[in-house]
């Protein structure tokens, strides 16, 4: 068996450890289910999928835990296999930002070569890691409101917190709408390593 996976997979790749592959399809259906439920809480309308509130607010607080959970166990992951430098932009990417935005503008048909993420799915992925903590705190802040009451403290209040959380929502949105049209334009080789693992 281990030598008919090796054959199967003999000059790829390992581009996502498992680990890496099971959490991002654990925290990227439950920040989706986030969104169009939380949205559907903003402004019932049925272009979010949901029929009534009492739906919306079951699958929000199903991808709520789902989202807590993987994110936790993702920094976790992070920080153990040392895989946070992929990640999280340095100054390298900085110097080679222009490279990179020339040929996302359509300015040069040749392709710069990055040792994993580029500058810019460095920046989305950081910017993940940075707002999802935003909305977890304020989230946990509208749910657990008499226990919990410093998020509600520190904004003025329930309503500006309601209003953190939904600012957060907007942006994590246009991330993840960002980040799904490069992952199904850039390379099919790159979409299916996030299935298979390898490139
Ligand atoms: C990426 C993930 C998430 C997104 C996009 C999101 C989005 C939203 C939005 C847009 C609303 C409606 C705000 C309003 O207009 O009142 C909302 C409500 C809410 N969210 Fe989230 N949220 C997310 C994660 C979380 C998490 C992690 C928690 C808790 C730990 C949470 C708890 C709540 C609660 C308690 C409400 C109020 C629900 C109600 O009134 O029934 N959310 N969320
Ligand atoms: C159907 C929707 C999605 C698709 C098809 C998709 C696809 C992908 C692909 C192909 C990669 C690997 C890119 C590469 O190897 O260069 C990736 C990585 C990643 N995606 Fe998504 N994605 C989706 C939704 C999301 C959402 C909603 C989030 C929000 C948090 C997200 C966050 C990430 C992160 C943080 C990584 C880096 C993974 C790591 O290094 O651990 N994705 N995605």
């Amino acid at each position: 068996m281990k030598s008919l996976l090796s054959l199967l997979i003999k000059g790829k790749k390992l581009r996502h450890p498992w680990p890496t592959r099971l959490l991002h399809w654990s925290y990227a259906p439950a920040v989706l289910a986030g969104i169009l439920s939380g949205f559907y809480i903003t402004r019932p309308s049925r272009v979010h999928g949901f029929t009534n509130m009492d739906s919306a607010r079951k699958t929000h607080f199903i991808a709520q835990y789902v989202l807590i959970s993987s994110y936790l166990a993702r920094v976790y992951y992070a920080y153990s296999a040392k895989n946070y430098r992929e990640i999280i932009p340095d100054l390298k990417d900085i110097v080679r930002m222009p490279e990179f935005l020339k040929y996302q503008l359509f300015l040069t048909s040749k392709k710069p070569k990055f040792p994993k993420y580029n500058p810019g799915q460095k920046i989305v992925y950081t910017s993940f890691a940075l707002l999802i903590p935003v909305q977890i705190v304020t989230g946990l802040g509208l749910y657990v409101t008499k226990r919990f009451q410093k998020p509600a403290t520190l904004a003025g209040g329930l309503n500006p917190l309601r209003k953190l959380h939904y600012l957060a929502s907007v942006s994590i949105s246009a991330l993840a709408a960002g980040h799904i049209y490069f992952a199904l334009t850039d390379s099919l080789k790159k979409l299916k390593s996030i299935f298979t693992g390898y490139k």
